[in-house]
């Protein structure tokens, strides 16, 4: 498959439950080599879409093709697929390393595969000395680190998963996202849905669903400036008045909230510039933050 074409291409996707539409005309291309974050609030059909692009359920309407083909087919190319489910998927009665020696046979994983694969997912989800509690005698943040583990063991070229770091601290949340970053270097893609902002700041691509549908879509720069966000530069001044008249002289959109000159920025480059005009005593640099802008995104829609 080349790395033009995207990991999932999905078409007018329509999906109801009884009388709710769950994806209503859902339409998005999820590139190949990229983290895609999927945000949205609860309901707005995440999970729904994750399940039909495993063919976990049927369409009522809409096309999705994944990894160049289309859906209908996805059963032959499982064993390129990792998909962790939102909920418990593992043997409880198994030990952690029980749960990853049955995955890699699954896949039919040679022996020496299988024990290199096994060495260093336990060591990247940190469960190393843990490898023979039994999975349901793990905590939550255990149990989603052998989940993670479970799905990587075959190495797949396509991720989905379905919110991988709930109950995860936030070390071990750093350690997955240096992993994710390092899978899309080697060309493979990560969909990952998640209410974790700071997590859907650090993805390639961010999709915002609401009701069945993507809201916005694109890096998280795009989604700020769609929302209408920009960077603010703080200025404490001597005289705030006077450098706030020669700012807006020359354009800039300036306030005074408590006596700090504040400047709504187009683009980082006009910081060289402002300083030019007003010598401030100290400053500050704010930027917008995606939460902000999926609030008022929300409000709007
Ligand atoms: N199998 C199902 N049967 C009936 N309703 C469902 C089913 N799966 C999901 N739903 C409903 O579809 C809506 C979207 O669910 P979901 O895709 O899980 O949303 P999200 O993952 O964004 O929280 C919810 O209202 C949920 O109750
Ligand atoms: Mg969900």
């Amino acid at each position: 498959m080349n790395q033009k074409q995207p990991a999932i291409s999905a078409r007018g996707v329509v999906k109801s439950f009884g009388r709710q539409r769950v994806l209503d005309g859902l339409t998005v291309d999820i590139p190949s080599g990229v983290t895609y974050c999927l945000l949205g609030p609860n309901g707005s059909g995440k999970t729904t879409f994750i399940r039909a692009v495993v063919r976990l359920l049927r369409l009522d309407g809409g096309e999705i093709s994944v990894l160049g083909r289309p859906v209908s087919e996805v059963g032959k190319i499982y064993s390129q697929i990792g998909y962790m489910t939102q909920h418990k998927a593992l043997y409880p009665d198994l030990t952690v390393e029980e749960n990853m020696q049955f995955y890699a046979g699954l896949y039919g994983l040679d022996k020496q595969l299988r024990e290199e694969r096994l060495e260093e997912l336990l060591e990247m989800v940190d469960l190393l000395e843990h490898r023979g509690r039994l999975a349901g005698a793990l905590s939550g943040g255990m149990y989603q680190r052998l989940s993670l583990a479970c799905t990587l063991i075959h190495q797949p070229r396509l991720l989905l998963l379905d919110e991988p770091t709930v109950g995860v601290d936030p070390r071990l949340r750093q350690t997955f996202w240096d992993y994710f970053g390092r899978l899309t270097r080697e060309g493979k893609t990560v969909l990952i849905t998640t209410h974790l902002m700071d997590e859907a700041e650090k993805c390639q691509r961010v999709g915002y669903m609401r009701a069945g549908r993507m809201a916005a879509e694109g890096s998280p720069e795009e989604i700020l400036r769609l929302a209408g966000l920009r960077p603010q530069l703080k200025l404490w001044l001597a005289e705030p008045q006077k450098d706030a008249a020669l700012l807006r002289a020359q354009g800039y959109e300036i306030e005074i909230v408590d006596g700090v000159l504040q400047v709504r920025l187009e683009s980082h480059a006009q910081i060289k510039d402002i300083l030019a005009v007003a010598m401030p005593l100290d400053m500050r640099l704010a930027e917008p933050r995606l939460e902000e802008a999926f609030l008022r995104l929300s409000e709007a829609a």
